[in-house]
């Protein structure tokens, strides 16, 4: 199971965290993912600048998205892990 934290904290939620989850979870739902990619609200991940913060799993990165590049993020970084999953 791959999780995606996505920051819900004040200054992501003001830059659009909502709008990132929902396009997440389109995605996730069009590939058909459900079983193996689960979205996830996290409160603030410590990198208030790069808002909307977005982690996967435990990992250390923090990814900054938007509505424009997140197909983009999800198929680089996503995709790759459910397939090695
Ligand atoms: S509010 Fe999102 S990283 Fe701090």
């Amino acid at each position: 199971m791959v999780e995606i934290n996505v920051c819900i904290g004040s200054a992501c939620h003001l830059k659009g965290s909502y709008d990132v989850i929902k396009k997440l979870q389109s995605i996730i739902d069009e590939k058909k993912l459900g079983d193996e990619v689960l979205v996830k609200a996290a409160f603030c991940l410590g990198d208030c600048m790069k808002a909307v913060a977005v982690k996967i799993n435990k990992d250390e990165k923090i990814f900054s998205l938007n509505i424009k590049n997140t197909d983009e993020y999800f198929n680089e970084y996503i995709q790759k892990k459910v397939n090695q999953c």
